[in-house]
């Protein structure tokens, strides 16, 4: 372990490089974004856009999953529209079955013919049927052409169970699990990648302290075996509040990198105690601008975790994996408190935008990340109601910025105007670029300002000859958001007002919105 001191001058240092790193500042209603092209090196891994999905609410039944006999388009049991949504963003992950699900989930009870009830003690007590398990998960991912990352189960588990579960997903040997899994219809492997070593190990998932979870960490994923060649990418459950540096700096310093692919870290925008988060859509200015700030203070967050992951692991081998993010309001008046479903608004989608904006600029840490969650439940990204289904405002983010997937990032300095509701000063511009394989270049750009335009300028590579596309994302109102009755409230529309001449992008961007410019040589 490092010394108290060490330890404090690493933050030291992460703090400086957080001041020095947030914005310069820049007159007002106005920002000035410069591109360092040349050292455009780090990968943004897809990984950043993946989704969650547990056994929450309506996250699987009826938002999911309907069943293959359900008069509901669905394909093998998926609902067919929800399948086309998450297709078209290029979905590049998805986590399940929790959350704090997988820690009481013992797999086999969702496997073959007859399956076991059982009661979800951490979603409001309701019964699950377990319809939903293994097979149908998986063959789903495999159908969307996403990579499933499974979450495993420490809390209430054993070695064994979770050294069978991966065995039986896994492995293309003849033996006990891969005939169960023949005989309940899968003849080859499915190969899953990603495996979390349980869940919030510090709380649902266990309450273990951070040295007992690094010694189980340990033994479990010993037994967590590579077949066929694959490896597996497992990842080890994080800290429990953003500046827990104790659990991370123990974690670090216990497991080797070639025992643990990557460190989570949960990171949710709760803008109101805990009692009173706030709604979901009924909110003040001095709520919009607290939600920004915590929001944005999620880089704060990174960049202190890492530097402590640093002091063990310089190179960056371990991933940062903030698999679970979002915002977190009361539930909607009328629903079920365990089901945490909640509506979704512009501001939701201004959320979703800085968010990815600086994962995107911490991609050389940050390599995987999950919103919470798919569909029904938290930040969903979709909505839905029997047969009914809605596109959130942070659903047209994710299908806005999907082009930065696998892209290379290309730094940006921002200097921007701030706005402040008298309590909190904020950057009005937050950003990101990125470089395509094909040399296509983009850029996307949050206003945060809920009432004030902005006027952008980006002193540019003249190689840069046209603009070849470009999308925007706003709406009449802060708290504006889709329904069933009018699901085009918040919608995408093509962006006409930036122009390109001579070295110089310029264009004017409307208050609370985001944009994304496509640019060509
Ligand atoms: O996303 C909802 C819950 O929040 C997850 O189950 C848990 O991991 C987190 O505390």
């Amino acid at each position: 372990m490092v010394s108290s001191k060490q330890l404090q001058l690493a933050l030291t240092i992460a703090l400086s490089v957080v001041c020095m790193g947030m914005f310069a500042q820049s007159q007002a209603g106005t920002a000035t974004i410069m591109f360092q092209e040349q050292k455009a090196e780090t990968t943004i891994s897809r990984h950043i856009y993946g989704h969650f999905s547990e056994h929450l609410g309506h996250c699987i039944y009826d938002g999911l999953w309907v069943g293959k006999d359900s008069d509901i388009p669905n394909i093998d049991g998926v609902r067919k529209d929800v399948f086309d949504a998450l297709k078209q963003i290029r979905i590049p992950n998805l986590r399940w079955p929790g959350g704090c699900f997988a820690d009481e989930y013992h797999w086999m009870v969702g496997i073959g013919q007859k399956r076991a009830k059982m009661v979800n003690t951490n979603w409001g007590y309701a019964t699950e049927d377990n319809s939903f398990g293994t097979h149908e998960f998986l063959n789903m991912c495999e159908q969307l052409g996403t990579e499933p990352y499974v979450c495993g189960n420490v809390g209430s588990g054993t070695v064994e169970e979770m050294s069978k579960w991966v065995e039986y997903m896994n492995s293309p040997n003849e033996s006990p699990m891969t005939e169960l899994r023949k005989q309940n219809g899968r003849e080859e492997p499915w190969k899953v990648t990603f495996f979390a070593v349980g869940n919030e190990s510090y709380g649902c998932g266990g309450n273990f302290t951070a040295e007992d979870y690094a010694t189980a960490y340990r033994r479990y994923q010993t037994f967590c075996r590579n077949y066929n060649g694959g490896y597996l990418k497992k990842v080890a459950s994080g800290p429990s509040v953003p500046d827990d540096y104790h659990w991370t700096e123990t974690i670090m310093s216990r497991i080797p990198a070639e025992m643990m692919w990557g460190l989570s870290l949960h990171y949710y925008t709760i803008p109101g105690p805990w009692e009173h988060k706030g709604s979901a859509t009924e909110f003040t200015r001095n709520d919009f601008f607290r939600t920004i700030a915590y929001a944005l203070n999620i880089e704060d967050a990174i960049v202190k975790q890492d530097s402590v992951m640093s002091i063990y692991d310089p190179e960056k081998k371990v991933a940062m994996v903030v698999d679970e993010w979002c915002t977190w309001f009361d539930v909607e008046p009328g629903t079920n408190p365990g089901f945490l479903f909640q509506q979704n608004t512009m501001r939701d989608a201004l959320v979703a935008a800085l968010t990815l904006n600086i994962f995107n600029n911490h991609a050389d840490r940050v390599r995987m990340a999950n919103l919470a969650q798919v569909v029904n439940v938290l930040q969903a990204i979709i909505l839905t109601n029997g047969r009914e289904m809605a596109l959130t405002p942070t659903y047209h983010i994710f299908d806005m910025y999907k082009v930065h997937q696998d892209a290379r990032l290309i730094s940006t300095t921002v200097e921007t105007a701030t706005i402040t509701d008298g309590v909190w000063t904020l950057p009005q511009v937050n950003a990101s670029a990125s470089v395509d394989a094909d040399g296509r270049m983009h850029l996307t750009v949050a206003n945060l300002s809920p009432d004030k335009d902005c006027q952008i300028s980006c002193p540019i590579s003249p190689d840069y000859k046209s603009i070849s596309q470009s999308q925007l994302l706003t709406a009449k109102n802060i708290a504006d958001y889709n329904t069933f009755e009018s699901p085009n409230n918040v919608h995408l529309s093509t962006f006409d007002k930036a122009t390109l001449k001579k070295g110089a992008l310029t264009f004017k961007m409307p208050a609370k919105s985001v944009v994304m410019i496509e640019l060509f040589k």
